[in-house]
């Protein structure tokens, strides 16, 4: 195993392109599976998780090749129902190929992803979406194994206890574009990276109104055809470097950046007094004035991303004064405050509240990475100490940040990789 290595301090200065959103493009690819035709998917991100779903792919069935940014995918010669568990359990996302293989072949058998290191994360709302439609569902031995004569459209109020749930709009979306009739999903998630699947999906030969708003409308076709789709920006990555450069007093242009999409983090930053000039998919984020605590809470799009709290805690732990961030998607996603404590930072939780005092300067130190995002928060963190930072487990990063250490080096930081 690796670790990512960080000497910090460095102000970091240059242009950085953000990729292809992770999360937009797992339940796109998933959708491949509506089809036999060709689909062509661009934009697509090289990342741990792409490289998981295109297994997942092949393992039902179908020939899919990632070259360069592209993947293609094709029918093979014969197709399969069942996602393994091996292959689920990498990757909670490979949950999403429920509603397709439901879809299609009117019958799935796929592995329950189980729980994770952010939380329960239960699968309660796919499965009652997919019943609302027709299926009928058994778990049976970890697997959730779903089937019916024929989907039908429902009236279905998706929301959960923290809310609206993307994956599980994404799993029930695909799985009605081919029932009969009319499905109208209330409490739809409104996150971009539905939109964008959406998007997928009309291009397919869907009917679909509503998509980005909470309650999202879906007339069933017969069929859908291959389509040829460009995956939208990576709002997190864009975040992530946005406060890279913040952190570390930078001057950075940030390319690729849907700023619309941006907008709970924005406001958040420009209450704090950051400067940040926005042109023609372009965000200039050049650090000044010091920074005022601000208090964040998490909530599903458009409030402010969860999948951004471990980074802002980190800007926040080295800005003067106290803030409350309050985390209201998945209450225990603070694996993050302990490590960055070792680090120097002021830090005290109390369930789903984390009280951060900011200090002048963190100290470099090995830290471990928990999950995708805390590794990201510690990578801001190492990059704004003083010495060296060692992240172990550092293979969290790898399922969401394409290139992240050329892209940093790029833009002057003293970043590299050593054995465990
Ligand atoms: C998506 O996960 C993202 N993953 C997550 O990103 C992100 O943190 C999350 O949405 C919230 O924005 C992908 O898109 C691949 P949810 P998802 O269902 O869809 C509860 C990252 O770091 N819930 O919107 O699985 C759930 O426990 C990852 O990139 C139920 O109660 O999250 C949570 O409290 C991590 N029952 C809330 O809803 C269900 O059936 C929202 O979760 C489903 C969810």
């Amino acid at each position: 195993m690796d670790k990512l290595v960080i000497e910090g301090g460095v102000r970091l200065k240059g242009e950085v392109t953000v990729s292809g959103a992770k999360n937009a493009v797992l339940p796109i690819l998933a959708a491949t599976l509506l089809t036999d035709e060709p689909c062509l998917i661009k934009g697509v991100p090289n990342l741990r998780d792409t490289n998981s779903m295109l297994k997942i792919l092949r393992s039902l069935g179908k020939i899919a090749d990632f070259d360069k940014g592209k993947v293609n995918v094709v029918a093979g010669k014969s197709s399969s129902y069942v996602a393994e568990y091996k292959l689920v359990s990498t990757m909670r996302a490979s949950f999403c190929v429920l509603g397709p293989l439901l879809g299609r072949f009117k019958k799935a058998k796929v592995s329950l992803p189980g729980g994770c290191v952010i939380g329960a994360r239960p699968v309660d709302l796919h499965l009652k979406g997919m019943r609302a439609l027709g299926a009928t569902i058994v778990i049976d031995s970890g697997y959730v194994i779903a089937r019916t004569n024929k989907l039908r459209g429902a009236y279905i109020y998706l929301g959960g206890v923290y809310g609206s749930s993307v994956l599980a709009t994404d799993n029930v979306m695909m799985a009605a574009v081919l029932a009969s009739g009319k499905t109208i999903i209330e409490s739809a998630a409104c996150e971009p990276e539905v939109v964008d699947l959406a998007d997928f999906l009309i291009k397919m030969g869907a009917k679909i109104k509503g998509h980005g708003t909470p309650v999202i409308e879906i007339e069933g076709v017969k069929h859908l055809h291959g389509a040829v789709h460009s995956i939208i920006p990576d709002r997190i990555e864009a975040g992530t470097l946005i406060l890279a450069s913040l952190i570390t007093g930078g001057d950075v242009l940030v390319k690729n950046v849907q700023y619309q999409h941006l907008g709970a983090l924005i406001d958040k930053l420009s209450e704090a007094g950051a400067h940040l000039e926005h042109h023609d998919g372009t965000l200039r984020v050049k650090a000044g004035r010091r920074l005022k605590p601000v208090n964040i809470t998490t909530l599903p799009y458009p409030g402010f991303p969860t999948d951004m709290q471990a980074q802002m805690m980190s800007l926040m732990s080295v800005t003067g004064g106290i803030s409350v961030i309050t985390e209201k998607i998945y209450p225990d996603r603070f694996m993050h405050v302990s490590e960055l404590n070792r680090m120097g930072a002021h830090i005290q939780r109390e369930g789903p509240y984390a009280i951060v005092e900011g200090v002048k300067i963190l100290s470099g130190a090995p830290v471990m990475a928990s999950d995708l995002r805390a590794s990201a928060g510690l990578v801001l963190a190492g990059l704004a100490a003083q010495g060296k930072t060692s992240i172990s487990r550092i293979y969290h990063l790898e399922r969401g940040y394409e290139f992240i250490e050329e892209k940093l080096i790029n833009l002057g930081a003293k970043v590299w990789r050593e054995k465990e």
